[in-house]
């Protein structure tokens, strides 16, 4: 089984960026965490700043991948391509969220992802990722 996931902007700072929010950990360190927890499955991480450069993996993996959880992180409030992307593809996209985005700022409450999703996870930390990979074994 196949599996990426595919971070939005400003998750790179992850570690650094406000840890109150979104802890203390870097995805790298947490992605090679993931890695031994889920040994059966070929994982893989992209992470973008860049709009056009998330809307071009999800389109180059969501036809063979067996899986894409996606954090489009604050372009989840905002894209219609990339909404649009995850409705275009075949690859069942789990959508996730660190923090628990309802209880933050009301334009955090809009997402342009979540229709197109098989699902969401949000609100349990980093472990939203590890939810969002067990939803598809
Ligand atoms: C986020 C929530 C978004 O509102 C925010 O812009 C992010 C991270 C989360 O994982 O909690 O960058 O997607």
């Amino acid at each position: 089984m196949r599996i990426i996931i595919i971070n939005g902007p400003n998750l790179n700072l992850l570690g650094k960026r406000e840890p109150e929010v979104y802890g203390s950990k870097t995805f790298e360190t947490y992605f090679a965490e993931l890695q031994l927890r889920f040994k059966e499955i070929t994982l893989e991480y992209f992470q973008s700043n860049i709009e056009g450069e998330l809307i071009g993996k999800i389109q180059e993996t969501g036809f063979s991948y067996d899986g894409i959880v996606l954090n489009a992180a604050a372009y989840t409030h905002t894209s219609v391509g990339i909404g649009d992307a995850v409705k275009g593809i075949e690859t069942p996209v789990v959508e996730v969220h660190i923090s628990n985005t309802h209880k933050r700022e009301d334009f955090r409450h809009v997402s342009y992802i979540s229709s197109g999703a098989k699902g969401v996870i949000l609100g349990f930390g980093l472990q939203s990722y590890d939810l969002a990979i067990a939803s598809f074994l």
